[in-house]
């Protein structure tokens, strides 16, 4: 196990700088998950994390190693992806198994960790199928014993779930939960599903433009966002925020030096309708 740390990485790519000045702490053990909007840089910082792209400039650091040009394979990382990357001929028993293969693992320890791990994500009688004759659940617990059978020190794990139908969404997100609470190990999650990084993170980082909003826990991000970003990105449905314009409008006098006034739907009450240029308008109180 170890920490994770991103000191002022910045990643361009030609001109376009998709990363910008980040930095961030993945605590030991933690499931962190990083989110935010499409194109914001979730993927690309993972990557780098993994040593599948080099930072322009900056330090990638796990525990007291500094890695940033270290290989891929000596960073004790296993990466599942969205798309789970199968061999499609091979069984399950060999798609788990090749990592070993290639690591030279002696057969009998080989067999043994597979049964380990297999039991551990439900599989194990699945091992002698072939990835087309499996669920998409099943297939993804492939993708998951496959990365685990290694005994990583660092899981990261890419949109792992959005191929998937609600239900079994909800109950791999369950299940992923659960098999970080068994290992221990550092999972960095990366989705750009709001409510997933609530209910499956102990510390959420959201980005934007590839800078970071805020990094903070579930809670806080929720009750006490920093900035108008967080306030509308986390939340189902988000916090209200009035601009001067509505301010100046309804509330001239009360928030006189103030840019933006947000709440919580929750703090809303309605206390009446009124219509107005043939338009019903609800009159709420607010609790701040
Ligand atoms: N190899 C590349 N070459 C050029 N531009 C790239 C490359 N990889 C990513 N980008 C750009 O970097 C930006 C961030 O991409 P990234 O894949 O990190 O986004 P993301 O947050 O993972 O988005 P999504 O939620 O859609 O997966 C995007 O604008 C993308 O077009
Ligand atoms: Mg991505």
């Amino acid at each position: 196990m170890a920490e994770i740390r991103l000191v002022n990485i910045v990643k361009k790519f030609d001109e376009d700088t998709v990363v910008n000045n980040l930095n961030l702490t993945i605590e030991d053990g933690s499931f962190t998950v990083i989110v935010g909007p499409s194109g914001c840089g979730k993927s690309t910082t993972l990557r780098m994390i993994a040593g599948l792209e080099t930072p322009t400039s900056g330090e990638i650091w796990i525990g007291d190693d500094c890695v940033t040009n270290l290989e891929p394979g000596k960073r004790n990382i296993a990466m599942v992806f969205q798309n789970y990357a199968l061999y499609p001929t091979m069984t399950v028993r060999k798609n788990i198994e090749f990592g070993l293969v290639n690591k030279k693992v002696p057969k009998a320890e080989r067999e043994s960790l597979i049964q380990e791990i297999s039991d551990i994500v439900g599989l194990t009688d699945h091992l002698d199928k072939k990835p087309h004759q499996l669920s998409g659940g099943q297939r993804q617990r492939v993708a998951l014993a496959r990365a685990m059978v290694k005994k990583p020190k660092v899981f990261i794990l890419d949109e792992p779930l959005s191929n998937l139908d609600a239900k079994l969404r909800g109950q791999m997100r369950r299940e992923l939960i659960q098999l970080h609470k068994r290992l221990g190990t550092t999972f960095v999650y990366v989705t750009h599903d709001q409510v997933e990084a609530m209910s499956m993170g102990d510390q959420i980082i959201l980005l934007d433009k590839g800078v970071t909003q805020q990094m903070d826990s579930p809670m806080n991000m929720y009750h006490d966002p920093n900035n108008v970003f967080t306030a509308e990105f986390i939340g189902t449905p988000p916090m209200n925020i009035l601009d001067r314009v509505h301010l100046n409008t309804v509330l001239p006098t009360l928030f006189e030096n103030v840019k933006y006034v947000g709440f919580k739907p929750e703090h809303a009450e309605i206390i009446g309708k009124r219509r107005s240029e043939g338009r019903i308008m609800s009159c709420c109180k607010v609790r701040f």
